[in-house]
């Protein structure tokens, strides 16, 4: 066990005992109204002199000195006493005493900081499973406390055993424990960070040339790409970031707090972390890869579900269809065009006044409809609010049988509200108003009174009842879940837009204040100015939740978290089958349950190439199955735009195109150029959907991201590093999308890897086969070819020729595309398929797939290739199709096309498809039931081996 030192020099930096310069502060006024009276009446240090070129300095700024000492307290913890005579805090009492202690989870490093003072701190009760974590290195991280300085305050780093960088130094000081503001920070060892959501980033790297605050709280709030730099905080919370540090090393850090937070990134480069509640439970992850950090975060919080293979497919959607008629329309219109189509949602529309598991007389044909379409072999999501309308019997069952719903608390005097409807009258349920006509109540989907012998919740068990009773109506197969932050109208304000319907108020002054307007309230409420509170458009943070254990104020954004996790348990229930279900708000682990689109972006360029970043990030996020709204939610786009955007969201596992109500139709039907390129690009999707799917299996099995950008593969390439353009799915599919107005051309980065040997093959309209060169190019890409699409040497990816269903293309007969890496006579390729029927619940975790790996190599002496093929792990009696067609790249030899054999027998190759192109070096190897995978050895693997010649 480390014991704690006194260092009695200064630090190089700032903090607690270095100068502190413009680069390294830390504001001691985080709030609106800083001035120079402000400031020094707070004990803090005012600069006046302000520097146009950093505006963004904080001129009132934290004094050193400010902190805790440290004392060796039971083994493996430190017992911290607030330094006497250092900085007040101005938001409360300061915990006198504070205790930390670290321990190993797997390679996972926890760091926590508990008041002893304020005896059960809140932690949210989310239960993520915490498997330790592994990595390729043997490093072992340190916690290293330490008394430092004159003052001798505590700080420490985290560093790995080996040395190298400071993950964290908290010498820059500053470290304030109290009920409602708890402060750390930190110095950075690069300026490479990347994360923290959820959030508009204009760039996928954090830019350090300024401070900047974001605000972590949920929140329905529409994401604004168009201005240069939006901070606010949108649907979710993720308080997790990966660094690349300056040898290409990466390491993760994960907070574990669901209070309102924010973290400023600052010039030294530093953070400042703050949260309004809670306890400081950080997470550290060593990498050495992004990859591993990822990795390693998801064996900490959980790695993601597998979506059902159909929900890979196309999906349509749009807020505003007026009748049953105009969803057949735009499907009609999609399918006549040759588009692949799989998945049709219904918005809100359908309901009856919008009210949750009710049918609406303009949809009075859907249940036969759903039917129609189950038929052609697509799917249907419908769209479920948490708001539940108080005066229907949706709402009279749950209360019957013990649901329980957000609450106010017991001593709290409920509004007149409550006796409108007699099924609230005598309840402390907090009403508020969402779409539906009437009050809502909103379901408490953290109850935790489990009755013996159950696995559920009352409150979980009448939600999922309620879906299986609407199923039994109308047979959907996967949930759309919304407003889920929870948004509510009205909040605090004259008129919801509800005409008639009185407002949710909360109590922000008086005795009951104390979480409504708590002494420091985050960015999640300054940036939206006066009048603005912690309850805008929410609920009050008073409100009772976890069946009256805990207080809004702590859970609101985990409210999207629960209800995603009681909907998935739904949706198994209802359908029997596994499906899929798409959440606006999650927190971290929410991606065990749920897929996520990017909210309600609007028809602009600028929302196109947010999207890239935004779906990148949530796959660090561990909520891979992401996608933002094709075309764009808000506004109308134009021809151009909306091509582009189907073409590039052809890319994202989540696809939909999705409008706002009010608007044009913006279905790919709507313009023939659309339309071709849609079908085009969809139909590329479709032929590599095997290689998505098996991603997907990885995400689950492994905590793996399935969309990735190029510096988690390449991370000792700088060059990547700042790349947020394209983005790969797994290790070796690259896709360049175009993301501006007019061009014919995109430009694009091939690493060309650490030993110079990486091969970048064009798998779309132009140069297909070849190789195109390592660095940056300028790639064609007009609107009439399929964005560039290029695949790695050294990995074969398995796929099957498209259809317009998902349905009949995972019938098609299998191929594999072998791209080889290497020199001659060296030549290598490997990959796997992880296959099942798509949509058995509950899912990948418990074996019911099957899982094949192949490896190519080929030799000179004697001339021959080798594919090895096995077969890892296999269901009995699961049909899965043959494969009947290898393609080659990078291959520079003339097969033997009568040569071929499986582990020795002779195979008859259908010689009018199969060919040798030595231009481009591509064999194309095709036979009807070449090989049945399903007889394939699996112990030692089956080879199929040929002989060739040297061209
Ligand atoms: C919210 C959703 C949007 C949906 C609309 C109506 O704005 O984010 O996707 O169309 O509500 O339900």
């Amino acid at each position: 066990m480390l014991r704690l030192t006194c260092l009695a020099v200064g630090l190089l930096l700032g903090g607690i005992n270095g100068q502190i310069t413009q680069f390294n502060r830390i504001d001691c006024y985080p709030q609106p109204g800083a001035n120079q009276q402000t400031c020094q009446s707070r004990g803090c240090i005012w600069d006046s002199n302000f520097d146009s070129s950093h505006p963004t300095v904080p001129l009132c700024y934290l004094p050193t000195g400010t902190g805790y000492t440290g004392a060796n307290g039971a083994p493996g913890t430190y017992i911290l006493t607030k330094k006497a005579g250092s900085f007040v805090n101005p938001y409360g009492a300061d915990s006198g005493h504070v205790i930390v202690s670290s321990q190993l989870i797997g390679k996972t490093l926890n760091v926590r900081f508990v008041d002893q003072s304020f005896t059960n701190r809140y932690e949210p009760p989310i239960g993520i499973p915490k498997n330790p974590s592994t990595s390729s290195s043997n490093d072992v991280l340190q916690f290293n406390p330490v008394n430092v300085g004159n003052q001798n305050l505590f700080s420490f780093t985290v560093t790995r055993a080996s040395k190298g960088p400071n993950f964290w130094d908290t010498s820059i000081g500053g470290l304030i424990f109290s009920d409602k503001y708890i402060q750390i920070a930190t110095l950075l060892p690069s300026q490479s960070i990347y994360g923290f959501g959820e959030a508009i980033h204009p760039s996928i790297k954090h830019d350090f040339s300024r401070y900047t605050t974001w605000a972590m709280f949920a929140r329905d709030e529409a994401p604004d790409s168009a201005s240069a730099l939006d901070t606010k905080n949108l649907y979710g919370v993720h308080p997790f970031y990966i660094c690349v540090e300056s040898d290409g090393k990466a390491h993760g850090v994960f907070i574990l707090n669901s209070n309102a937070q924010e973290v400023t990134t600052g010039m030294a480069p530093h953070l400042i972390y703050r949260t309004i509640g809670g306890m400081l439970d950080l997470y550290f992850f060593p990498g050495p890869t992004p990859e591993e950090v990822v990795n390693q975060y998801l064996a900490l919080i959980g790695t993601p579900m597998l979506p059902a293979y159909w929900s890979l497919g196309f999906q349509l959607c749009r807020w505003g269809y007026q009748s049953l008629q105009d969803i057949q329309a735009a499907v009609g219109r999609t399918q006549a065009a040759g588009i692949p189509l799989d998945v049709v949602f219904s918005d809100i529309d359908y309901m009856n006044h919008d009210e949750d598991f009710t049918t609406g007389s303009a949809f009075a044909g859907l249940s036969q409809y759903v039917d129609q379409l189950h038929a052609q072999g697509l799917h249907v999501t419908l769209i479920f609010d948490p708001a539940i309308e108080v005066d229907y019997d949706t709402f009279q069952r749950g209360l019957n049988t013990g649901a329980r719903f957000i609450e106010w608390p017991a001593s709290y005097p409920v509004p007149s509200t409550n006796s409108l409807y007699p099924m609230t009258a005598n309840t402390k349920i907090m009403l508020g108003a969402v779409w539906p006509d009437r009050h809502t109540a909103f379901p408490d989907f953290l109850d935790e009174n489990i009755t013996q012998g159950e696995s559920s919740s009352a409150t979980d068990k009448w939600w999922a009842g309620e879906f299986t009773l609407y199923h039994s109506k109308i047979a959907f197969d996967g949930i759309w879940i919304d407003m889920n932050e929870p948004s509510n109208f009205g909040t605090n304000q004259a008129s919801t837009g509800h005409e008639g319907i009185a407002p949710l108020a909360c109590p922000l002054t008086g005795s009951n204040n104390a979480l409504d307007s708590p002494p420091f309230q985050t960015q999640a409420v300054y940036l939206f100015g006066n009048g603005n509170y912690l309850s805008t458009k929410t609920l009050c943070m008073l409100g009772k939740t976890g069946g009256g254990k805990y207080n809004f104020y702590d859970t609101k954004s985990l409210y999207g978290w629960s209800e995603a996790r009681a909907t998935q348990k739904a949706l198994n229930t209802a359908t029997g089958k596994r499906g899929v279900v798409i959440s606006r708000s999650t927190f971290p682990s929410a991606g065990r349950y749920t897929g996520h689109w990017l909210g309600d972006n609007t028809a602009r360029w600028e929302d196109l190439r947010t999207s890239v970043i935004g779906a990148m990030e949530f796959n660090f996020f561990g909520i891979p199955y992401v996608g933002s709204d094709i075309c764009g939610f808000i506004g109308s786009p134009t021809e151009e735009l909306c091509l582009r955007w189907q073409q590039m969201g052809a890319f994202h596992p989540f696809s939909r195109n999705h409008n706002i109500a009010g608007t044009p139709p913006q279905d790919p039907a709507m313009w023939p150029s659309v339309a071709a390129a849609a079908k085009k690009a969809l139909l590329f999707r479709y032929h590599y959907l095997p290689h998505l799917y098996s991603l997907h299996y990885d995400a689950t099995l492994y905590g793996h991201t399935v969309l990735r950008p190029l510096f988690f593969e390449f991370p000792s390439d700088s060059a990547t590093l700042t790349l947020d353009k394209q983005f790969l799915w797994g290790s070796a599919f690259l896709i360049t999308p175009v993301l501006t107005q007019g061009a014919n051309s995109v430009d694009g980065y091939f690493p060309s890897g650490v030993n110079n040997d990486e091969v970048w093959y064009s798998i779309y309209d132009f140069n297909y086969a070849q190789a195109t060169p390592p660095g940056p190019n300028q790639l064609p890409a007009p609107v009439t070819s399929m964005i560039p699409v290029h695949v790695r040497g050294g990995y074969i990816l398995p796929r099957q020729a498209p259809a317009t269903t998902t349905t009949a293309a995972k019938t098609n007969p299998f191929e594999l595309l072998v791209a080889i890496k290497g020199v001659r006579g060296a030549g290598t390729a490997q990959g796997q398929l992880y296959w099942d029927d798509g949509e058995a619940s509950p899912s990948a975790v418990d074996g019911t797939y099957n899982y094949y790996k192949w490896n190519f190599a080929y030799s000179e002496t004697p001339m021959g290739a080798q594919l090895t093929l096995q077969r890892v792990n296999t269901v009995n009696g699961m049909s899965v199709p043959t494969l009947d067609i290898i393609e080659l790249f990078g291959y520079k030899f003339s097969p033997s096309f009568q040569s071929f054999a499986l582990d020795g027998n002779p195979l008859t190759l259908d010689m009018s498809s199969s060919f040798y192109n030595a231009s481009v070096n591509q064999a194309y190897i095709k036979a009807t039931n070449l090989i049945d995978l399903t007889k394939l050895n699996s112990g030692t693997p089956s080879v199929l081996s040929w002989r060739h010649t040297l061209m």
